[in-house]
């Protein structure tokens, strides 16, 4: 999976929108290593949840170009440079801007990917729709990426696979049985330390 073309990316932007770090890269690691496992189940529509400067659903979308993708960010300037990067990678991308998934119809998406604010904070802050809300994950650094696994049943085709990056710090084996109890099984994908993170990209399907 090739890494997208950023250098048409404004470096002063990302003051305001998160900057491609280890956790976008590992995902699109992670995303690689799912290639020949995705490219059997032919997936038609994608969708990134918090898609920030792009970098990850263009890499997908390079990937897979007869795949429709989509994606949101709750941060308006994230999606206008996710549709940049998308541009300028010449992929076609639907950037909508957007709390999580709530305003896309049922069962639709045979792919979901999410790296979510992860970072232990007060809940206040995941309040924010600007630079805060790309590391801000409340109690656990889980409550965005919680809300989310309430939506993921309605919002994947019945075969459909979720791929979410954590960190140790948020308890991926509670996460683990959330999504058990929600019919879906896991498999680590990846997973690596940076720095004093362990991050890890699990993948989730029925
Ligand atoms: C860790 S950043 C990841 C950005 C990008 N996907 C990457 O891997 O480089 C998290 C992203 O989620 C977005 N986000 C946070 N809360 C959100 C919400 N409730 N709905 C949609 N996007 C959200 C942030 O604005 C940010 O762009």
């Amino acid at each position: 999976m090739d890494t997208p073309y950023q250098n048409h990316i404004d470096k002063d932007e990302f003051n305001y929108v998160y900057e491609p770090a280890e956790d976008s890269f590992l995902l699109i690691d992670a995303l690689e290593k799912e290639i020949d496992f995705l490219r059997k189940k032919n997936p038609l529509l994608c969708l990134e949840v918090g898609s920030g400067s792009g970098v990850v659903i263009t890499a997908f979308a390079m990937a897979f170009p007869h795949c429709l993708c989509f994606c949101t960010d709750i941060n308006h300037r994230a999606c206008l440079m996710s549709q940049s990067t998308a541009s300028h990678n010449k992929v076609f991308l639907e950037c909508v801007n957007m709390n999580l998934v709530t305003c896309f119809v049922d069962k639709k998406f045979d792919v979901l990917i999410f790296n979510p604010p992860y970072v232990e904070t007060e809940s206040n802050d995941c309040l924010s729709n600007g630079i805060v809300a790309s590391w801000a994950g409340g109690i656990k650094g889980r409550e965005i990426t919680d809300k989310l696994l309430d939506m993921v049943p309605k919002i994947l085709t019945d075969d459909g696979i979720f791929y979410l990056l954590l960190i140790k710090e948020n308890i991926p084996e509670e996460v683990k049985e959330i999504m058990l109890q929600k019919g879906f099984q896991a498999n680590l994908v990846l997973e690596r330390k940076v720095k004093n993170e362990h991050q890890i990209v699990i993948k989730f399907y029925r």
